[in-house]
């Protein structure tokens, strides 16, 4: 992926070689900067505040803090405490627990005088996969893009996509953008329509990332996609996943439902690009898929920039409101998954390949270290609003 044309990836190791690096996506795509995690309890609020979000991503930045709390005590209590707070942040996305237990099945028979470096090398290795798995799901969909765009005789391939699934969820890549870059890449008209997402607006994440990859696009509200499929304006919908049951089901952010119906009745593909890091065959179906619900606040403010230049919040309403977070689509209504193990026109095939042997991960490019400002810690509420630094009671 590319910031303002500097190459890099979602985390990364600090030149001191211990502390790790991260957007805080709270502030895109407003201002750039980024977080020093230095402490468990660091990784565990980025990941419960979404200063890192996406279901790759807080995997990965899951693993680094078990890590970091090794690297201060690596006694079996402290192992299991840190696993404990860490899988506690978030509920949905299963790339969460399916990480911090890698890990910890890694780290677990060492002794603890080996088990820091032991985690840090599992949390890089698992980075590095997910950016080749997210690699391997680009490959898999371009053809899929290449055809429409032949079909379409030259015509702008017209794709919709919801919430983030792009690099800023992943560790590098995107899952659900993977093939839309490679596509762009490969000179195939692509415009992609990005729905707004609220109540977070990640449609803005993926609008920011298009952006800098130089990417037609246009931000929509999450209402419009079906006037438009119904008028003949989307070529296709891919969208990630939080999660993927072992009968298909697709959980992922509220709202992706709503498009898959959309989609079916207009005859419109429907796919789900799924690195097998989120596929659960422990879990039969979405019914049983915990639901995050989100602070009803999300829902009764935006956040966005004010006529100062800072990054404020706004009351919308006074009413009480409900947010969940993530819905359920039925296997029924996906047309293919994109994987990182080929394109699987049905679920009853997904299983075999997505829990079959791994795939050795090729070797990627690392990141570049990135000159943008940084903070020593997340921001407050207080300092999102506009109140300068420092200023709390
Ligand atoms: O609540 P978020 O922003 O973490 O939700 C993210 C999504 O729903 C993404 O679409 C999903 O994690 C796939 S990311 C490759």
């Amino acid at each position: 992926m590319r910031i303002e044309g500097v190459a890099t990836r979602s985390i990364w190791l600090e030149p001191d070689g211990w502390s790790v690096g991260i957007f805080d996506q709270r502030l895109l795509p407003w201002r750039i900067e980024r977080l020093r995690l230095r402490h468990v309890e660091d990784a565990a609020a980025a990941i419960a505040d979404m200063a890192t979000r996406g279901a790759p991503l807080i995997g990965a930045v899951a693993t680094y803090g078990l890590a970091l709390a090794l690297r201060a005590d690596a006694g079996d209590a402290a192992l299991a405490a840190a696993h404990e707070r860490l899988v506690r942040t978030r509920p949905t996305a299963v790339n969460l627990r399916w990480a911090l237990d890698r890990v910890a099945a890694r780290v677990r028979p060492l002794a603890p005088a080996e088990r820091a470096a032991a985690a840090y090398a599992e949390a890089a290795s698992l980075c590095d996969e997910d950016a080749a798995m997210n690699h391997a799901i680009g490959l898999a969909g371009l053809p899929l893009i290449r055809a429409l765009a032949e079909r379409k005789a030259g015509a702008a391939v017209n794709i919709l996509t919801h919430c983030n699934a792009g690099w800023l969820a992943t560790v590098d890549w995107g899952t659900a953008t993977a093939p839309i870059y490679m596509a762009h890449d490969a000179g195939i008209p692509v415009h992609v329509w990005v729905d707004e997402t609220r109540p977070r607006n990640q449609g803005a994440l993926t609008a920011f990332e298009l952006v800098q990859h130089g990417v037609p696009h246009s931000v929509i509200v999450d209402n419009a996609g079906g006037l438009l499929m119904q008028r003949g304006l989307v070529d296709m919908v891919i969208v990630g996943t939080d999660r993927v049951t072992a009968n298909g089901d697709v959980c992922n952010k509220i709202g992706t439902y709503l498009k898959a119906l959309a989609a079916r009745a207009h005859d419109v593909p429907f796919h789900v690009a799924l690195p097998s890091s989120t596929y659960d065959a422990a879990t039969p179906d979405g019914a049983s898929v915990p639901i995050e619900e989100r602070a009803p606040e999300e829902v009764t403010s935006v956040t966005g920039l004010d006529r100062s230049g800072a990054v404020g919040r706004l009351q919308i309403t006074a009413s009480p409101a409900r947010n969940p977070a993530f819905d359920i689509t039925p296997a029924a209504l996906v047309t293919a998954y994109l994987t990182d193990r080929g394109v699987h026109a049905e679920s009853e095939g997904l299983r075999e390949a997505m829990t079959a042997q791994a795939v050795i991960a090729p070797a990627l490019p690392s990141p570049f270290p990135l000159g943008v400002t940084e903070r020593a810690s997340s921001p407050s509420r207080r300092e999102m609003e506009g109140a300068p630094s420092g200023a709390e009671g």
